[in-house]
């Protein structure tokens, strides 16, 4: 951090976390209120939607449903779900779910009250006023989404995920339950744990970071480090479910307020043309983008090696960076993530698109290290 330069941080809205954190629903709306439940089929089917709906019902507040956001939502799912928010005269929403469910409910928040398309909105359209307010109760550890002003919107016109970002879209209260955690599948829990470990790193390593997200970050890493192959093994330890839900909506705070890094730039690329999911994109890339970033910061990697409960002492920084790194790769390998596009059966091609979108994304310019086209290219291709 450079004591001569500004910096800023914004706290999320209100967290509620803790083994049966969802009961606080009840007192959160009242009977005038109407929300969407915005959430998807797999919610579903794993009873988690009927949770919410009774205490609702309980409660006597009437809501309406949504339930169908699938993984990496497009246009016109974040479209169609407004246009439900609007004939149906809700009020406020629930997002319910993953980080497509959340960002979901971000863009019909704007999309209920404001004209225009949400592509406008994810390409910088000012919003203005007051927004329907978002109750959020995520399902998965990994995303932060609860946390931020942040959306991800895929176009498929033009194979881009666009990221919307506005300040009124954070969710006014998020409930983080891990009871809800218990029927996660072991490759899904280990998939969005990745995904948090790289918002963790790389908002560590951001050049907006500062002294509040630095130790917010750090925790968080130690926090996933311990608890992942814990959680991945058994998602009903509600210790691990709690420490990786908390860890995950920590790594959530510290990249809404400071970015991300190359990871992130090329995870987005990766997850359109090798239709691999964000989670395991970010896995494939964090470890090799370490190593990229490592000169540029050793010092930030001893810290990073530390929090993985490597010890480092007597190490010089760049042997402690390797001890960072190493401890990465082994967590990854620990619970189940492939190294390699290969191991997964993904065919490596190289579309010149590919790093001009990772090139000019907002995650590449927080990075701590700038990169040329040809190495943001040798660094998709090192995981061939
Ligand atoms: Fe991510």
């Amino acid at each position: 951090m450079d004591p001569l330069k500004v910096y800023q941080y914004s706290n999320p809205g209100r967290l509620i976390f803790g083994p049966g954190a969802l009961a606080e629903l009840k007192k959160e709306f009242n009977v005038k209120d109407k929300p969407l439940i915005i959430t998807d089929e797999g919610v579903a089917r794993a009873g988690i939607l009927k949770k919410v709906t009774d205490l609702l019902i309980e409660a006597g507040i009437r809501y309406e449903l949504f339930d169908r956001v699938a993984a990496d939502p497009s246009i016109e799912v974040f479209e169609e779900a407004a246009a439900c928010y609007r004939q149906r005269g809700c009020t406020s929403l629930i997002a319910l779910g993953g980080g497509s469910s959340i960002d979901v409910a971000k863009g019909v928040a704007i999309r209920a009250t404001h004209e225009g398309t949400i592509k406008e909105y994810a390409s910088g359209k000012p919003v203005e006023g007051v927004l329907p307010w978002i109750c959020a109760i995520p399902t998965t550890a990994g995303t932060g989404s609860e946390a931020t002003a942040v959306a991800v919107v895929f176009d498929p016109e033009t194979k881009v995920k666009m990221v919307l970002k506005n300040s009124a879209v954070v969710p006014r209260v998020a409930l983080l339950d891990p009871l809800l955690l218990a029927s996660v599948p072991p490759k899904v829990a280990a998939d969005t744990g990745a995904d948090a470990l790289a918002h963790a790193i790389e908002s560590y390593l951001s050049l907006a970071g500062h002294m509040i997200t630095d130790a917010i970050a750090l925790s968080a890493i130690k926090m996933i480090m311990g608890n992942l192959p814990k959680f991945v093994a058994n998602p009903q330890d509600v210790a691990a479910a709690g420490q990786m839900h908390l860890a995950s909506c920590m790594a959530g705070l510290c990249f809404a307020n400071v970015g991300l890094g190359l990871a992130h730039a090329l995870a987005h690329p990766a997850g359109v043309y090798f239709h691999a999911s964000h989670g395991l994109s970010c896995a494939l890339y964090l470890p090799g983008v370490m190593e990229f970033n490592a000169p540029a910061c050793p010092e930030k990697f001893v810290a990073i090696a530390e929090a993985a409960g490597r010890d480092v002492r007597g190490l010089s920084a760049e042997k402690a960076a390797t001890e960072a790194i190493d401890a990465v790769r082994d967590l990854f390998a620990k619970v189940g993530l492939p190294r390699t596009l290969s191991e997964m059966g993904v065919e490596f091609r190289l579309e010149p698109k590919m790093v001009d979108d990772a090139f000019t994304s907002p995650p590449a310019k927080s990075n701590p290290r700038k990169a040329e086209p040809e190495q943001i290219a040798a660094l998709f291709a090192s995981v061939k």
